[in-house]
């Protein structure tokens, strides 16, 4: 992590929880004075609570990210959300890319960067998820199936802009599975991103993230921050994650 700029620590709740469970949720990390100091927190709840979510979190500390968005801003794409509907909910950034949608949705790198220029028309900063899986990881594929993805993304209309440059690293074999990647992978493939973008860009970590593996990931100088998924359902689990991230 370096010495000057907040890390970033992100729930993706991905669809899980109910109304209630989400209002409960969004308030104790909203409530918790460590989302304030010296660290970025963000939440990315399901769609349909994005409103109630964005009303607890009022204009506090705590950014509100959606899990996607479609490419265009409006028309007949019945069940999709739009970047405009999303900022006027009062999001700021966005996922873009993460592997269930590319694996489960069928989302190529030519849609990821089509809706990546969709979040920056939007006004919303997009956070781009790239990762290799097992078959890529094991065939020493991993760095090239990354350049190409982000290569892709750099295609995109107006990004990277002048604002923030958010790169989420999780290598498919890692998320929802306990095994977190090794140090030295991490390191390996966030450095070859870095190489690939302009200097400002910031790298997170995201793949089985716990409150016992995040002080040493937050601790790598490499590692800008962490995108989490099973361990931010739960107040207890996500705000440790967010101390033990937090620089001294
Ligand atoms: P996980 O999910 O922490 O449950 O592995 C991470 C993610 O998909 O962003």
């Amino acid at each position: 992590m370096s010495q000057t700029t907040k890390p970033w620590v992100i729930g993706n709740w991905k669809m899980n929880l109910d109304r209630r469970a989400a209002e409960i949720l969004a308030r104790e990390i909203a409530d918790d004075p460590s989302c304030r100091a010296k660290i970025k927190v963000g939440l990315a709840p399901p769609f349909p609570y994005l409103d109630r979510v964005a009303e607890i979190l009022g204009h506090g500390p705590v950014a509100l990210l959606g899990q996607d968005l479609h490419p265009e801003a409006r028309g007949a794409y019945t069940g999709s959300v739009s970047g405009p509907m999303l900022r006027d909910m009062g999001v700021t950034h966005v996922l873009v890319g993460h592997s269930e949608r590319r694996r489960l949705h069928g989302e190529d790198d030519n849609m990821i960067r089509r809706k990546i220029s969709a979040a920056v028309e939007a006004g919303l900063t997009p956070v781009v998820c790239v990762g290799e899986d097992l078959a890529q990881r094991e065939s020493q594929q991993a760095m090239t199936t990354i350049t190409t993805q982000l290569q892709a993304a750099l295609a995109a209309d107006g990004w990277p802009g002048q604002g923030e440059t958010l790169v989420a690293y999780e290598p498919v074999w890692a998320i929802g599975t306990g095994r977190v990647a090794g140090r030295e992978q991490i390191i390996e493939i966030h450095a070859g991103i870095r190489r690939l973008l302009p200097g400002h860009a910031r790298i997170l970590y995201g793949g089985s993230v716990s409150p016992d593996t995040a002080g040493p990931l937050a601790r790598e100088k490499e590692i800008d921050g962490l995108l989490v998924g099973s361990a931010s359902l739960t107040a207890t689990t996500f705000l440790a994650i967010v101390k033990a991230t937090t620089p001294a």
